[in-house]
């Protein structure tokens, strides 16, 4: 994964349909088909080789992520790229009222969370301008085919002084926990998620995050998708990240 400065300097840019050339990933609709039928293939097992491959962080993490949106108890979020529903429990727990959306209908299936939820892509959401106090998302930015048009539906639908919370997978900066990274992530993951579930799938997991534009890349998307205070976090030493920002306009 490609590392890029936090601090201020020239806009960064990112080339994703480069990125993706580079490592020989599709783009355009054959990438939102290709991620779209790989989670109909891997949701009856999804859940099992998440806390398996994390050791059962990935619960954590969201539980971090649903504390940093600081939203009052009540507030309405949408959980984009809901999956099985993980992070709607949550939320739920935490005393907001959630509501979840995916584009893949096999995840859809498995989610028995019994919140609201709904078919779609996040670069169109069926919901109205500034009706959502919040919107969370886990580990789907890099799955995303078009990730400024989903960051301008988030501005679009977030209510202004509202707050999102993006959790994304990351990779430690260096040392023994990068090296142990590698091998965990790069070779043993895509070994379990062969054996339990879909080989191919497991197999483009560690790979798609070539579509994952850096850091400094990131936080000038969402400026401009018109969030304000973003904030980025590792989690973990790294093996996660966590994008928080408060839409701008606040009455
Ligand atoms: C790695 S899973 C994460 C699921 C869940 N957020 C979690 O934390 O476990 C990525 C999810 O993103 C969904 N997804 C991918 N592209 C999408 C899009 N364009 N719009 C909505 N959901 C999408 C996939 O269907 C999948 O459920």
């Amino acid at each position: 994964m490609t590392r890029s400065p936090t601090a201020t300097g020239p806009t960064p840019s990112f080339d994703a349909a480069a990125r993706a050339a580079e490592a020989d990933l599709p783009t355009g609709p054959a990438k939102t088909e290709l991620v779209r039928s790989m989670f109909d293939a891997i949701a009856p097992r999804y859940d099992l080789v998440n806390r398996l491959m994390t050791f059962g962080l990935d619960i954590r993490w969201r539980r971090q992520s649903t504390r940093a949106l600081g939203l009052p108890a009540g507030s309405r979020v949408l959980d984009l790229a809901c999956g099985t529903g993980d992070f709607v429990t949550i939320l739920r727990d935490g005393g907001y009222r959630p509501i979840g959306m995916d584009l893949s209908w096999g995840m859809l299936a498995a989610n028995h969370t019994g919140a609201p939820l709904a078919q779609a892509n996040g670069a169109a959401l069926p919901l109205a301008t500034g009706s959502v106090d919040g919107v969370t998302c886990g580990y789907a930015l890099r799955n995303f085919t078009e990730l400024s048009a989903v960051f301008a539906e988030l501005g679009r639908v977030v209510r202004p002084g509202g707050r999102i919370s993006l959790l994304e997978v990351a990779e430690p900066e260096g040392g023994l926990m990068l090296v142990g990274h590698q091998i965990w992530f790069r070779r043993v993951v895509p070994l379990i998620g062969g054996l339990l579930s879909d080989r191919a799938a497991y197999r483009y997991l560690p790979r798609s995050t070539a579509y994952l534009p850096p850091t400094a890349a990131l936080r000038s998307m969402l400026t401009e998708a018109g969030f304000s205070t973003v904030n980025h976090r590792l989690l973990s030493g790294g093996l996660s990240q966590l994008l928080t920002a408060t839409r701008a306009g606040a009455r």
